[in-house]
């Protein structure tokens, strides 16, 4: 894996942040994106104790200024990305999901519109942005960072665990990620880069909360394994540790 490049947005804290870590130890050179100089530099500090060799780069995903900043770097740093992990993503609000913020029928449209922003706008600009970056390596790989409660097939079934776990605005902005991840996929089948939307899992993280089912380091590993797959792997599917999901 040695010599590779990924960029990994949100990662200055947790899943982000132990993506970074990961990837490093198998040899990616990562660069982080985090939105203030403070949180990048933390994050890198804390990932250097760690074992881990980062750069950080301010990145707010909703900026397009910062986009294209972290793009111009990139290329003059670089030449090209080898991996683009989709990972900065926020909730419509406490988890678990009670309450108007969480429901299509009381949503405040202002509420819909920013999760959308940043789950589904912000990485279709993002990942816009590093295709030409991802066209020069010699194989892409881009991972959406998605979610078992953006499964249409999950949400509609009355028997699904997750049928009681409505968030309308986080899931929408999730469906509309795995809509990218595969319409992407197709625009791409000609060529060397393979894109996949990933579940992490319920993680302890500040968005996850303290009564997840999984350890960060657990919760990294399916974007890893995405972010290194070798070429006979698959495009354009939504994947749990290695598991595909229905969409
Ligand atoms: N944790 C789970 O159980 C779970 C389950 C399914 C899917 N996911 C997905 O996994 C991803 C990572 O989640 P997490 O649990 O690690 O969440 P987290 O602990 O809340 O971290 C979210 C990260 O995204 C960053 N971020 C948010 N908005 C941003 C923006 N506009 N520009 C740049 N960075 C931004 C945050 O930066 P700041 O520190 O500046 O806020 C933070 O680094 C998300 O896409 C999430 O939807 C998580």
């Amino acid at each position: 894996m040695s010599g590779k490049i990924a960029l990994v947005t949100g990662g200055n804290r947790g899943i982000g942040w132990q993506t970074a870590l990961e990837l490093s130890r198998a040899g990616v050179k990562v660069v982080i994106g985090a939105r203030t100089e403070a949180q990048g530099r933390e994050a890198a500090e804390k990932l250097k104790a760690a074992g881990a060799e980062v750069e950080w780069i301010r990145l707010d995903v909703t900026k397009a200024e910062d986009r294209e900043a972290a793009r111009a770097y990139l290329e003059k740093r670089f030449g090209r990305l080898d991996i683009l992990v989709n990972n900065a993503g926020v909730a419509a609000g406490g988890f678990p999901p009670v309450g108007p913020d969480h429901t299509a029928s009381e949503v405040a449209m202002e509420k819909l519109r920013a999760v959308m922003e940043t789950n589904f706008f912000a990485v279709v600009a993002m990942t816009q942005a590093m295709l030409p970056l991802l066209k020069a390596s010699e194989a892409g790989r881009i991972v959406n960072l998605s979610s078992i409660l953006g499964s249409l097939t999950e949400q509609a079934n009355k028997k699904s665990p997750f049928y009681m776990a409505k968030s309308f605005a986080y899931s929408a902005s999730k469906t509309a990620l795995n809509s990218l991840t595969v319409h992407l996929a197709f625009d791409l089948r000609r060529t060397k880069i393979k894109v996949n939307a990933a579940h992490p899992g319920w993680v302890k993280t500040e968005m996850g909360g303290k009564d997840a089912q999984m350890e960060l380091e657990d919760g990294a590993k399916t974007s890893v394994m995405l972010a290194l797959l070798p070429e006979d792997g698959p495009s354009g599917g939504f994947f749990h540790m290695g598991q595909a999901l229905p969409w």
